[in-house]
C-alpha cells in the first residue's frame, strides 16, 4: 500500500501554475543535488518552483543562483517583482482588477486586458492576466501575443495564488538570484562555471508536449535538434568536471526517448526514478505498466544521500 511516510520539509511553490513544473517532486530531487555550490543554474527555469528553494532555509545552499528560460515576457515578470516592494505589486494588481472589472464571471473585462497587455507588454499586466487565465496557463501565439482564454467561473487572483506571490517575492528579493533570458546554451556559456558549480535542466520533454515546446508560440518548439544539443552540453559540463542533474521522461504513453536511452548507457551517467503515482494505491501494479510515464532525474554524479535527506521523500 502506498502511502505518504514523510514529508519534513515544506518548500515554497511558484505562484504560476506552470505546465512540468517540479513542485510536487521537489522532495524527491532536491536532495539528489550537491548541497553547497558556488553557482546554481536553473537552466530551463519556467516557473522557478526549483530555483526560489535553493539557498537560504533550503537544504541545497549557493552563493549565486541563475534562473534562466527563454521566454523572455516571463523573465521580465520576474525582474519586475524582484525589483519593487511587494505593497506596490500588490497595489498594482487592485488596480488592474479594478480597472478592467475583473472577475469569475466577467470575459469581456478578461478580453480587454489581454488586448491591454498585447499592446503594451507590461510585466504586471501578464501576471493579473495569468491568474484570470484558463488553468492559469502562460500561451503565446506566433506574433508574441497572449492567447490563453478566460478561465470563466474558476481563474482568479484568489488567496492561494497571493500566498504564493507573497512568499516568492520574499524568496526572489533577498537570495542572490539573477534571472536570465537566453538559450540554454548561450546562458551556460554566459556563466563562469567552477567545479563546485550545479546545473539542473528541466527542458520540454521531447515525446511529451507542453505550450512551451509545440513551437507555437513565436518561439522554437523542442525538437531531436535541440534535445542533442542540450545533451552535448551536459557532456561537456561532465567534461569540465561540473555536476548536472536532468530531469525528463524516458517512456510516455508507449513512446521511448531513444537518444535520451542512448546517451545516458554511453555516459554512464545515473538514473533516479521518480515517483509521481504515490497518492494511487495501485502505483505498483500502474508503475511496471510500460504505457505509463517515466520520469526520471539523471545526473553525472552518485549523489551523497544521508539518512536526514532520505526523510524528505516520499516511497
Ligand atoms: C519543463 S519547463 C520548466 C519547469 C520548471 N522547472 C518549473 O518547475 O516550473 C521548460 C521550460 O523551458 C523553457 N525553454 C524552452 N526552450 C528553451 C531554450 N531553448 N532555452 C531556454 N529555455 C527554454 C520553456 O519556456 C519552459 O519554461
Amino acid at each position: 500500500m502506498t502511502q505518504l511516510l514523510m514529508q519534513k520539509t515544506t518548500f515554497l511553490k511558484s505562484p504560476l501554475n506552470y505546465i512540468g513544473g517540479k513542485y510536487k517532486i521537489l522532495s524527491q530531487i532536491l536532495p539528489l543535488f550537491p548541497k553547497q555550490n558556488d553557482i546554481f543554474v536553473d537552466l530551463f527555469c519556467g516557473g522557478c518552483n526549483v530555483g526560489m528553494n535553493i539557498g537560504q532555509d533550503s537544504i541545497i545552499q549557493a552563493s549565486h543562483i541563475i534562473c534562466n528560460d527563454n521566454l523572455i515576457y516571463l523573465i521580465e515578470l520576474y525582474r519586475f517583482l524582484q525589483e519593487n516592494q511587494a505593497d506596490t505589486i500588490l497595489n498594482e494588481i487592485r488596480n488592474i482588477i479594478l480597472k478592467y472589472d475583473l472577475n469569475l464571471q466577467n470575459t469581456q473585462g478578461y478580453n480587454n486586458l489581454r488586448n491591454a497587455y498585447n499592446i503594451k507588454k507590461s510585466p504586471m499586466l501578464l501576471f493579473v492576466l495569468i491568474a484570470f487565465s484558463f488553468n492559469h496557463q502562460i500561451r503565446f501565439n506566433n506574433r508574441h501575443c497572449f492567447n490563453n482564454p478566460f478561465g470563466k467561473n474558476r481563474s482568479s487572483f484568489n488567496s492561494a495564488m497571493r500566498e504564493n506571490l507573497l512568499q516568492f517575492l520574499d524568496a526572489i528579493q533577498n537570495k542572490p538570484i539573477q534571472f536570465l533570458s537566453l538559450d540554454f546554451k548561450e546562458a551556460l556559456d554566459s556563466a563562469s562555471l567552477t567545479k563546485q558549480s550545479f546545473v539542473y535542466a528541466d527542458p520540454p520533454y521531447l515525446i511529451t508536449q507542453g505550450t512551451y515546446n509545440d513551437g507555437k508560440r513565436g518561439f522554437s518548439g523542442w525538437n531531436e535538434k535541440l534535445e542533442k544539443t542540450l545533451l552535448e552540453s551536459l557532456k561537456f559540463l561532465d567534461s569540465q568536471g561540473i555536476k548536472f542533474a536532468l530531469s525528463n521522461v524516458l517512456t510516455h504513453k508507449g513512446i521511448h526517448n531513444e537518444i535520451l536511452d542512448k546517451w545516458i548507457r554511453a555516459n554512464g551517467y545515473i538514473v533516479h526514478t521518480i515517483h509521481t503515482h504515490y497518492t494511487n494505491s495501485n502505483y505498483q501494479a500502474k508503475y511496471r505498466d510500460k504505457s505509463q510515464t517515466v520520469e526520471v532525474l539523471v545526473t553525472n554524479y552518485q549523489p551523497l544521500i544521508t539518512r536526514e535527506d532520505t526523510n524528505a521523500f516520499y516511497w
